[in-house]
């Protein structure tokens, strides 16, 4: 028995799919329930910024969850498989039109993301002030709040209907299928069997 942590929404019911196309149907949830169980998975519905979390601490045995999400908070699991969903950038926003200019002193910048601002511009050995925010963190340069905002950019339209475009990328992110450390030891039959499951299905979709 594997016990999977998924996140609230898309990529949660996404992620069913594929195992529907594994196994066939029986893989929804009941209306408000975080659990679902089946014969050989239980399956715990949380939040995405938690996905990490329960795998690290054995919770669940694998989990989903982006690449963005994972180097934000640093949590030492294993690294499985890009699924290729849920693919982003977590990029650098200004005000349509203002540059990036790092030798400006006493910049400050709006991030729900702050560890990856911290790394990009402690790598640039820039010093600027992060404001951390919990989302709708575009509104923060219109209203004087930041210069710059560090978010998700996934379609762009967030930016552009709020007057904002990309200024630089700091990294490409999509889905990733993860492990705990110690799970993947004691489990490593039933991990390393649904990791090829589900890899044959990301390589079926990959060629068509
Ligand atoms: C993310 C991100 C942007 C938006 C980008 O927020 O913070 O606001 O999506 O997507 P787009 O480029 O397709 O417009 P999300 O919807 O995840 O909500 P959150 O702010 O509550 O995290």
């Amino acid at each position: 028995m594997l016990t999977v942590a998924l996140p609230k929404g898309r990529i949660a019911k996404e992620t069913l799919e594929i195992f529907e196309t594994i196994f066939g149907d029986g893989f929804k949830f009941d209306d408000r329930k975080l659990i679902l169980e089946t014969p050989n998975f239980r399956f715990l519905l949380v939040r995405n910024q938690d996905v990490a979390t329960y795998v690290y601490h054995q919770a669940a045995d694998i989990g989903v969850v982006g690449v963005d999400t994972l180097e934000e908070q640093g949590l030492d699991v294993v690294r499985l498989l890009d699924l290729h969903r849920g693919v982003c950038k977590v990029s650098i926003g200004m005000r349509v039109g203002e540059k990036l200019d790092l030798t400006k002193l006493e910049l400050k910048v709006a991030s729900k993301m702050v560890n990856i601002t911290k790394r990009y511009f402690e790598e640039r050995a820039v010093s600027v002030e992060i404001i951390k925010l919990n989302g709708s963190v575009e509104l923060a340069p219109l209203i004087g709040l930041a210069d710059m905002i560090v978010d998700v950019v996934e379609t762009g339209t967030t930016m552009k209907q709020n007057g904002l475009e990309v200024v630089e990328d700091i990294m490409t992110s999509s889905t990733y299928l993860i492990a705990n450390k110690n799970s993947y030891i004691a489990k490593k039959d039933e991990v390393l069997d649904i990791y090829e499951k589900i890899n044959a299905v990301i390589q079926t979709e990959q060629k068509a």
